[in-house]
């Protein structure tokens, strides 16, 4: 069963495919001609967080290519807890032609893939967050046309989406830096395999503490919460420990000239961005936001046709 769980499972042949078929159903869809690839198909969302663009993105995308899509809020199922996730997985296959899974632990989108007869998308996990990183690398893509070589630099916690889009990076031949504080280092083991495709791909990754240093010559700020979901009783000490690491003018001055500002939103204006980046001439947050749409398109696509 082919899922999408991890940008990792895939080749940099087939991630490159996925955006070209992003590009071109979004090209489609801007002359109001959405082609009806998923005609009869359901998608089954699961979350056990908020969303907005998860949500509306997905089900929108369904629409739009002729298909449906049922949302299931966090109050329904009780993943885990008022059903086993294997069963879970093994009725609503019955159901659907596609789960699309936002959860707490990683591992439940995994044992939801491995009892399902039907594909699992990951839609946001407490260690990753692939379909953000696919509409991440889209908006760099057609910023600057390819994405190998490019310098994006990720300024925060290393978190969920920054393990996707420093996996998509490598995958893609981009050059990826992190500066985050002391403690909030990304999993070593996202890191070691980042460093593995790296070798292969010839991408550069580097670690660091300085915010100022990362963004020298940085053609992609990007951020994301200084809390993310599930961490809100830490947010008292994070909010003490992150505002060094706000993307804000100063910061922005010190990359590229031409640098453009990403966030996967929700942002929290006046932590870790300021409005004036948020809302000034470098920022890619709504494009960047748009493009989730084109980008689930291109991963419904490939798994459902
Ligand atoms: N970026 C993102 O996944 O947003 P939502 O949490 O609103 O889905
Ligand atoms: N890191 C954030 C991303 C939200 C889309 C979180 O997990 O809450």
């Amino acid at each position: 069963m082919n899922h999408f769980i991890d940008v990792l499972d895939y080749s940099s042949k087939d991630l490159q495919e996925m955006l070209d078929l992003a590009v071109k159903l979004k090209s489609q869809w801007k002359k109001g001609g959405n082609p009806p690839l998923l005609r009869g198909k359901v998608l089954g969302m699961i979350f056990q967080k908020p969303s907005l663009r998860t949500r509306v993105s997905f089900d929108m995308a369904m629409r739009h290519l002729g298909g449906d899509a049922l949302y299931l809020s966090p109050a329904e199922i009780g993943l885990g807890k008022r059903e086993a996730i294997s069963d879970v997985a093994r009725v609503m296959s019955g159901y659907v032609d596609a789960i699309m899974a936002r959860v707490f632990e990683h591992q439940h989108v995994l044992e939801l893939a491995k009892w399902a007869s039907v594909p699992v998308i990951n839609g946001l996990s407490d260690y990753n967050h692939p379909c953000q990183a696919m509409a991440d690398a889209l908006t760099i893509y057609e910023k600057f046309g390819s994405l190998k070589g490019i310098q994006v630099t990720f300024v925060g916690d290393g978190n969920n989406v920054a393990v996707s889009l420093m996996h998509i990076c490598v995958k893609l031949g981009a050059n990826f830096t992190i500066a985050n504080p002391v403690g909030y280092d990304m999993p070593s083991k996202a890191i070691e395999l980042a460093q593995e495709v790296a070798r292969t791909t010839g991408s550069q990754l580097k670690f660091l503490r300085d915010p100022h240093q990362a963004v020298k010559g940085a053609q992609v700020i990007y951020t994301d919460t200084w809390t993310s979901m599930g961490q809100e009783e830490e947010a008292q000490v994070r909010e003490k420990v992150f505002p060094p690491y706000q993307v804000n003018q100063e910061l922005v001055s010190e990359a590229d000239k031409d640098v453009i500002v990403m966030h996967c939103l929700p942002a929290h204006r006046g932590q870790e961005i300021t409005d004036e980046v948020a809302d000034g001439p470098h920022s890619a947050l709504f494009p960047q936001a748009h493009n989730r749409l084109h980008a689930q398109k291109a991963i419904l696509v490939q798994l459902l046709t």
